[in-house]
């Protein structure tokens, strides 16, 4: 019988995905690979993973299963990459029962490369600045300006009940509201303030605050200049204000800033900068205020966030958001997810969830693992099970907590069979 591989192979024209596939003939694919140019004469695929397996349709069904959201089209084995995530399928495929053995694992991980643009300014040294620390700025920057499309605030938006919205004052703490004056077309101007603007009176609201933060400017030192944008129509009177207090900063964590989020706000809309996610959402948190925002799918097995989660203090919205915008309005993918403290009735979400008794649940979908913790995968919940056991991200994120089921720790738990580290999930248990 023919020997069976999985493997992980990357092109690199595009080092945010890779493809997870299956073959006979291990060397033959890649030669395959290497000689099919497809757009570009340049393009160049190598290995990062291949092991041989028992049984590789059964192990490249479980990966399609286990990491639907990371899946860029539902036709191509073609995955969301990055040095975590590819650990994450590794781990997945080396804890498959159908796993046999290692044949090559790519140990160096591709380095980000960070363009900064030549200015006319003083030196790093004027600036009291190392190179180190422009590029740990610089990455920071790069990694933040993810912009949201205005489809997914509205399809998202679109989810609650409008009476929520009725004379709220809608906070959106991290966006441009007006573009500049250049830009006529508002390709600039945040997809939040566009969407609460455009839908101010159908939402019944009573004002709109944005606030915007100038930080990318200052990555060369030019000083930051941020403002405060609102907005209030009514059928009578339109009004419009840009003001630029001294010293403002824009920054979520401004005094100004939190003056408006504690004395003004009643529901937060934004998606936050990524490099500041975990200060955003204690201040968000602590504020007591509503909110809808963007963050990583992530955090719901991150320890930093697990304790909102385990505390009932924020769940996940309904969407997914796989497509963002940078900064030159091209798209990008990455793994965003909505999260809310507002009630969610009906999430549709619930049909993902297959909650029934063990024994019913398909004996290659639950396992032990080394301390006896049961773990069960593919959206697969045991209904009469007292014990804890433990899930990946994604039931948490169906609304496991929202069906008698709760978090038992804030930190995520990763088990180990045969002595292997397989990939981290969340320990769960029937209330
Ligand atoms: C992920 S982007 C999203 C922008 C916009 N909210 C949207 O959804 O399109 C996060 C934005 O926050 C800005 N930002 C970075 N640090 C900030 C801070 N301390 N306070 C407020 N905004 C900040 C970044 O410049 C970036 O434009």
């Amino acid at each position: 019988m023919s020997k069976q591989y999985i493997y992980i192979v990357q092109s690199s024209k595009e080092i945010i995905s890779c493809k997870i596939g299956i073959t006979n003939d291990l060397e033959r694919r890649l030669n395959e690979y290497n000689s099919m140019t497809g757009k570009s004469k340049e393009t160049v695929y190598q290995y990062l993973f291949t092991c041989e397996v028992s049984d590789m349709k059964q192990i490249e069904n479980d990966i399609k299963d286990e990491f639907r959201r990371l899946r860029e089209e539902k036709s191509r084995e073609m995955y969301f990459y990055n040095k975590d995530l590819f650990e994450d399928y590794v781990k997945f495929i080396k804890s498959h029962k159908m796993f046999t053995k290692e044949i090559f694992i790519k140990t160096d991980v591709q380095k980000e490369v960070v363009k900064i643009v030549k200015r006319e300014k003083p030196t790093l040294k004027e600036r009291g600045l190392t190179f180190k620390k422009v590029m740990q700025k610089a990455k920071q920057v790069k990694n933040d300006e993810f912009y949201t499309r205005y489809e997914d605030v509205e399809k998202e938006i679109n989810m609650y009940d409008a009476e929520i919205w009725k004379d709220k004052t809608v906070f959106c703490n991290c966006d441009d509201a007006i573009g500049d004056s250049e830009d006529k077309n508002n390709i600039n101007t945040s997809a939040f303030a566009l969407y609460f603007i455009k839908n101010f009176e159908k939402l019944g609201l009573k004002k709109l605050i944005c606030t915007h933060y100038a930080g990318t400017v200052d990555l060369f030192n030019s000083g930051p200049k941020g403002y405060v944008y609102t907005y209030i129509y009514t059928k009578t009177r339109t009004e419009e204000f840009k003001d630029s207090p001294k010293g403002y900063t824009g920054s979520f964590d401004d005094p100004i800033s939190l003056k408006i989020l504690n004395e003004e706000a009643d529901i937060v809309c934004t998606n936050p900068p990524f490099s500041r996610s975990i200060d955003y959402w204690k201040i968000l948190n602590d504020s007591g205020k509503k909110f809808i925002i963007i963050s990583n799918s992530a955090i719901v097995l991150t320890e930093s966030y697990i304790p909102y989660f385990k505390d009932n203090k924020v769940w996940a919205g309904f969407n997914e958001v796989y497509w963002f915008l940078t900064p030159k309005r091209e798209l990008t993918r990455a793994t965003g997810y909505w999260f809310t403290n507002i009630p969610i009735k009906d999430r549709p979400n619930y049909k993902r969830l297959k909650i029934m008794p063990l024994k019913k649940i398909p004996e290659k979908h639950k396992e032990y693992d080394d301390s006896k913790m049961l773990l069960v995968n593919n959206g697969y919940i045991p209904s009469d099970y007292k014990k804890p056991f433990a899930v990946s991200s994604n039931p948490i994120l169906n609304g496991l907590l929202e069906k008698g089921y709760k978090l038992l720790q804030d930190k995520r738990y990763t088990p180990y069979i045969n002595g292997e580290e397989c990939y981290a999930r969340a320990l769960v248990q029937k209330i």
